[in-house]
């Protein structure tokens, strides 16, 4: 059969062929036989030119792509056409899928549920408490008197004269124990607020970690023993504490707690600044004076409360050293955990 003749077979059965597509698997079929770069029908046609005569080269050539343009103009209807039906969305299932990326969880939110499980695996309940709290949970009932400097502008968020975002996770402590009589094991974690500038330490929106646990016979071994377990969990090493006298005005008698430095095991180093400790908590024996406020008999009961920052032992556990990255949503950043 003449290539010519060969060419107004494929038009006529192409035609045909159109006339009955009514669903994409039939357009999708048919552009395979037809259009396919390697196998299509036009493409066979088109193979053979390299055989032929220079004259006929040229006819045959313009015929075949008239025959091509026609068809994809063609295809182009129909595709518009069942696309335009509500039921049917067209698509092509052999264009290369969109990658979704997956998310996942932040590295403070991680870092809250290590801590969580840390602490439950020992029973201590998980408590949470609102971030916009009363002057009363935040600074009265924890025995921070009305011209203490933590109370200023300067360093809290008023949202209105008596209402603030909280400065630390400690009003729940008050909260709990409100509600609830001794023995108490919790650990309370969420986010705090100061009106501090943000630097490579210091934001104004942080993690902390509270812990309270009041019963009869309560030591300050207690609380020692406490948090060796758990920095020993979280750093997976074996690190001392250290208890350095402090003041706050719910604890007494109150203490900084350090760890030996993890990056030099206490050697001295740039992260612990030569010291051989890292300071990572506060901490100390709930004040008799707190107890009043949530009607707890002071001669029968004692507890220790600790608090801890999240970011700061985030960072010292992965080898952060800004604090600002932890906000600042950059996924170069977080892709990393
Ligand atoms: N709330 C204190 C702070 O934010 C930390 C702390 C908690 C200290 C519990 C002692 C007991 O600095």
């Amino acid at each position: 059969m003449d290539i010519i003749e060969k060419l107004k077979n494929i038009r006529k059965e192409a035609e045909k062929e159109l006339k009955e597509i009514s669903k994409i698997s039939d357009l999708l079929e048919f552009k395979s036989k037809y259009l396919n770069k390697k196998t299509g029908k036009i493409t066979e046609i088109l193979k053979l030119l390299p055989e032929l005569a220079v004259d006929m080269k040229r006819i045959v050539g313009k015929e075949a792509n008239m025959l091509k343009k026609d068809i994809e103009a063609e295809v182009k209807k129909i595709e518009k056409a069942l696309s335009s039906k509500k039921d049917l969305v067209f698509y092509d299932i052999t264009l290369p899928g969109t990658y979704v990326s997956k998310g996942y969880k932040n590295i403070i939110l991680k870092v809250l549920e290590d801590c969580k499980s840390i602490f439950s695996n020992v029973g201590f309940d998980i408590v949470e408490g609102p971030q916009v709290e009363t002057d009363y949970y935040n600074f009265e009932a924890l025995n921070i008197p009305e011209d203490h400097p933590a109370r200023d502008m300067h360093d809290t968020f008023y949202v209105s004269e008596h209402i603030l975002l909280r400065t630390h996770t400690s009003p729940v402590q008050i909260r709990v124990m409100e509600k609830q009589k001794p023995p108490i094991a919790m650990i309370s974690p969420g986010p705090c607020y100061r009106s501090d500038t943000p630097d490579a330490t210091h934001s104004p929106v942080f993690h902390q970690i509270e812990g309270l646990y009041v019963d009869k016979n309560v030591s300050f071994a207690d609380l020692k023993g406490i948090l060796t377990y758990f920095f020993q969990s979280f750093f997976s090493k074996d690190v001392k504490l250290r208890f350095r006298p402090s003041f706050f005005p719910f604890t007494e008698p109150s203490t900084e707690v350090d760890i030996s430095c993890i990056f030099c095991g206490g050697k001295g180093c740039n992260v612990c600044k030569h010291t051989g400790w890292i300071e990572v908590a506060g901490a100390g024996m709930v004040d008799p004076e707190v107890f009043k406020y949530v009607d707890y008999d002071t001669e029968i009961y004692s507890g220790y409360a600790f608090g801890m920052g999240v970011e700061r032992i985030t960072m010292l556990k992965y080898q952060i050293n800004d604090i600002r990255l932890f906000f600042e949503n950059n996924l170069n950043f977080l892709n990393q955990f």
